[in-house]
């Protein structure tokens, strides 16, 4: 399962690249309009594309197809490692086939149930993102989307990749690798989760304690 940091932050990209703890980036406008400061927000992006390898997730806000397509090509040619992400509109799937035979790769965003996430594979998306913790917070069971989508892209073989995303915390991620979701965005503070563990750090320091005290006792003995 590919790893990717929902965040415009820097620091935070700065922090998780280098580790090798994530395998790409997503953004949305509201993450850009966050972090971006006195920043243009296409500055930005470049600055996470020199950052990571893999995909950067790069949204358009423009909501008719031909607007779509124009600034979707203008993002393409940022980095070669650009993914733009675009809503699911009806224009929005206009755009992403057009996009498609151009071979330029889309994250159809915005998904909120599986046959939205069906209709952005038939058009040719190279990635659907299910957004779970904003089904949870309104009442719906946000995993039931990803299993969903698992079963009807395994059904047709289709290639389009299901990239969780508004994931809350740890077990998010769990249940959507054991669904087989392709990927997970998260929150730096939901990467950061997923590393910890209260009785890891119990022990650790039960076993330094101990080598310390055995460490004390050779040397009193010689
Ligand atoms: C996905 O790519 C979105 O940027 C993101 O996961 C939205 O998450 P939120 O519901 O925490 O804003």
């Amino acid at each position: 399962m590919k790893f990717f940091l929902d965040t415009a932050n820097l620091k935070d990209i700065g922090w998780a690249a280098p580790a090798g703890l994530i395998d790409g980036v997503t953004t949305n406008p509201s993450l850009l309009a966050r972090h971006a400061g006195d920043l243009e927000p296409q500055d930005v992006l470049k600055e996470i594309c020199s950052l990571v390898e893999g995909p950067v997730s790069a949204e358009v806000v423009a909501v008719d197809t031909e607007g779509m397509l124009a600034e979707a090509r203008r993002l393409a040619r940022l980095a070669d490692n650009i993914v733009v992400k675009i809503p699911m509109l009806e224009t929005g799937m206009v755009a992403v086939r057009r996009l498609a035979a151009e071979g330029i790769r889309t994250n159809v965003t915005l998904c909120f149930s599986s046959v939205q996430c069906l209709v952005a594979a038939k058009a040719g998306a190279t990635y659907v993102s299910p957004f779970i913790g904003r089904l949870d917070d309104v009442g719906h069971d946000g995993l039931d989307v990803i299993r969903e989508t698992r079963a009807m892209f395994d059904n047709y073989d289709l290639g389009t990749q299901i990239l969780a995303a508004s994931l809350r915390h740890p077990r998010h991620v769990a249940e959507a690798a054991l669904i087989g979701a392709d990927a997970a965005t998260m929150p730096p503070e939901v990467l950061r989760k997923l590393l910890q563990h209260p009785l890891t750090d119990r022990g650790l320091e039960q076993f330094l304690a101990d080598w310390k005290t055995r460490s004390a006792r050779r040397k009193a003995t010689v």
